[in-house]
């Protein structure tokens, strides 16, 4: 079902979800003050309940009675990055529910820049909490149509076209006077570090104490392998879907979607892909893997958690 900004703010208030359009992915949001809403939001993503949400705020002013205490650093982060696809993890206040943060000391906050949801929360005059509208462990949605695949059209969707940046916001902390970045996003550790004067630590592998950032995650049914460039072209990829990074000549009888090879595109069309290349029930799905370097970093962490182990 598709609702307008009315309707949205209408069902919000009355302790349903929503989906909403933001420019990283489609979240599912909830009235982050109302618990009853919150479990209803656990319910229907099949999450366990103590996988902590994110806060959605319209800017600092709305945030800062979620959070204890506002440093330097993160005030300086908001100032260069808000409204966009940065999270920062901060020491939580009284207000928030144990149902947001999972029983954590610390919340999850972010103002998403997308006219659509700035408009809902300002409209609303406080937060909602707003996971990826998919079901716990599969692919984000980065239009209207794929969040009514996931719920069966059963979810109310605002709906706001495409969206611009197509993969989850970069998850930062302040700790032990570094800037940690939890999950690797578009904003990546240099646009970051040119804002605060701390050194800036990507954590890698799968203990980040970000449960989200499970090793299987943003997964696509069938069997998902990446494969290098040079062993692409194999002979016999009948049944098999490819994600080719950029165009290049076949020579076999793949079906072939092909990925824009600059990292903001990519990102804005993986999860598009990956869901096409599902949809054609493939028997596995090849990805070709994609360069090294800073700028590819989280992409390369979306496809390596969406391979399966
Ligand atoms: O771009 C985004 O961040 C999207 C859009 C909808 O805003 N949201 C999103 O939410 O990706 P979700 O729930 O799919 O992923 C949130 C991640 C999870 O890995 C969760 O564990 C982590 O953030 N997280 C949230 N609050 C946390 C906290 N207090 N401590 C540790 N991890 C937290
Ligand atoms: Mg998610």
């Amino acid at each position: 079902m598709r609702v307008d900004l009315d309707e949205a703010e209408s069902l919000i208030l009355a302790g349903e979800l929503v989906a909403v359009p933001t420019e990283t992915v489609y979240g599912l949001a909830a009235d982050a003050l109302n618990d009853d809403a919150l479990d209803r939001l656990y319910r229907a993503k099949g999450r366990p309940s103590d996988h902590p949400v994110i806060l959605h705020v319209a800017d600092l002013a709305m945030a800062r009675p979620y959070m204890s205490k506002v440093s330097l650093a993160i005030e300086a982060l908001t100032e260069a990055f808000w409204p966009g696809p940065l999270t920062l993890l901060v020491e939580r206040s009284a207000k928030v529910s144990d149902r947001i943060t999972g029983g954590r000391l610390t919340v999850g906050v972010r103002s998403p820049k997308a006219p659509l949801a700035q408009e809902l929360l300002r409209r609303l005059g406080r937060p909602f909490v707003a996971p990826s509208a998919n079901r716990f462990g599969h692919v984000s949605p980065t239009t209207a149509a794929h969040v009514e695949e996931e719920f069966f059209g059963r979810v109310a969707v605002l709906d706001g076209g495409a969206c611009s940046v197509g993969i989850e916001s970069t998850i930062v902390a302040v700790r032990d006077d570094a800037l940690e970045i939890l999950r690797p996003g578009a904003l990546g550790g240099d646009a970051l570090g040119a804002v605060v004067n701390l050194p800036i630590r990507a954590l890698g592998g799968d203990d980040l104490g970000v449960p989200g950032t499970l090793a299987s995650h943003y997964a696509p049914r069938q069997k998902l392998t990446l494969v290098s460039g040079e062993n692409l072209d194999a002979p016999d990829l009948k049944g098999v879907v490819v994600l080719s990074f950029g165009e290049k000549a076949w020579a076999n009888e793949a079906q072939v979607i092909v990925l824009p090879t600059d990292p903001e595109g990519y990102a804005r069309e993986l999860y598009r892909a990956i869901r096409l290349a599902e949809a054609k029930e493939p028997r596995e799905i090849w990805v070709e893997t994609v360069p090294f370097g800073d700028r590819w970093d989280a992409v390369r962490d979306r496809l390596g958690r969406a391979a399966t182990k």
